[in-house]
């Protein structure tokens, strides 16, 4: 099969001949792949600082970001059936019998650090014609969301996010919403970067009840400061408006939740957070010499203000539940919006430009047919 990955011992990025995959398990699902997303972490594998071709191959596949058709089904495979639509999670369990998290298919937890990752880590991914994978790590997807559940991957940052959230608030000593209203009504929250995971954050936040502003360094007006504000988000510019005044702006911020994965920006951003706010990381920023930091600020609000700060990897099978469900209500209450968030499609022989070449757009996909 056609398949686009990295040979990082030559420092490649190119066209592959891999092999077409079957079914080895009763559980196991074989699937046609018709679109793959392409994110800032396949640019960041194809700089050869990140990701790992799985033992004894040279190679390693990209692609972690997709949408399938069932065209197989092993004899013990209770979920699916040839013809539906699937998106498959990323991480696999290690192999550890004492590893907790992973022994409850809670892997985006692996205590060994030595769990896998389609299309990153040791295990081939998605950027090829077939794959097959155990039914328990694929999530079915309605097909009427055909043309947009390549963007529920990226959703899943966000799902898992929010739940570490509400988990994490637990710890304030009063209840969470009134009954009839969402978890979020009545709180602030400002997203950092517009790239899709923030897009896709803000439309989960605001779907959840809070009052929701993206923060982002171009100034108005441009292209993803119209689209977030076509679904009833406030976009602010960090270079019409300082880290100093955005408290001002939006009010007591309750969360943040940071897409930017730039250190500098993380840190400065962090001395906003409101009293008894939660800010939740979820960018991977590449190996980089230390940097200054506002620390005797940020570290007086984190203890008199009861901040809290968690880190978000994805995802368990719930968050890609969750991710299917909010993009359903997505397509319900923004179609268009939530269709510009795909910039194009394009086919697998233009993968130098997109993986290599200056980024643009939101979220490119390769499709397959
Ligand atoms: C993927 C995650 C993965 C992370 C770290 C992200 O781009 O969406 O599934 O865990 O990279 O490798
Ligand atoms: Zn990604």
């Amino acid at each position: 099969m056609r398949a686009v990955g990295v040979v990082p011992s030559r420092k490649e990025v190119r066209m592959l001949e891999h092999p077409a995959p079957s079914l080895s398990h009763a559980n196991h699902v074989k699937i046609r792949t018709l679109d793959v997303g392409i994110c800032g972490t396949d640019r960041e594998i194809c700089t050869f600082v990140y990701g790992a071709p799985p033992g004894g191959s040279d190679y390693l596949v990209l692609g972690h970001e997709a949408l399938g058709r069932v065209v197989e089904v092993g004899s013990g495979v209770k979920k699916f059936k040839v013809g539906d639509y699937v998106v498959p999670s990323v991480r696999r369990p290690c192999p550890d019998p004492g590893c907790v998290p992973c022994r409850q298919d809670r892997q985006d937890f692996c205590s060994t650090w030595t769990f896998t990752e389609r299309g990153i880590n040791q295990y081939h991914g998605y950027m090829t014609e077939y794959f097959v994978d155990d039914e328990k790590y694929l999530t079915f997807v309605p097909p009427e969301l055909r043309d947009i559940a390549v963007l529920v991957e990226p959703l899943t940052v966000a799902e898992k996010g929010l739940a570490q959230v509400w988990k994490t608030q637990q710890r304030l000593p009063w209840g969470g919403a009134k009954p009839g209203e969402p978890r979020g009504a009545g709180l602030n929250a400002v997203v950092l970067g517009a790239g899709p995971v923030g897009i896709l954050g803000a439309m989960a936040l605001k779907v959840n009840g809070f009052k929701t502003f993206v923060y982002s360094r171009s100034k108005k007006p441009n292209p993803k400061a119209d689209l977030v504000e076509s679904f009833g988000v406030e976009y602010i510019s960090s270079e019409e408006v300082n880290v100093e005044d955005l408290a001002k702006k939006v009010g007591s911020i309750d969360l943040i939740y940071e897409a930017v994965g730039v250190p500098g920006i993380t840190f400065d951003v962090m001395r906003a957070l409101g009293i008894n706010g939660v800010y939740v990381m979820t960018g991977i920023p590449a190996p980089k010499p230390p940097i200054p930091v506002a620390a005797s600020e940020i570290m007086r609000n984190v203890v008199l203000k009861n901040q809290a700060i968690v880190g978000t990897v994805n995802a368990d099978g719930d968050a890609f539940a969750n991710a299917i469900s909010d993009l359903g209500t997505f397509h319900q209450r923004w179609p268009k919006a939530v269709r510009q968030l795909i910039t194009a499609r394009h086919t697998l022989d233009n993968f130098e430009e997109l993986l290599v070449g200056k980024a643009f757009g939101i979220k490119n996909v390769i499709a397959f047919e």
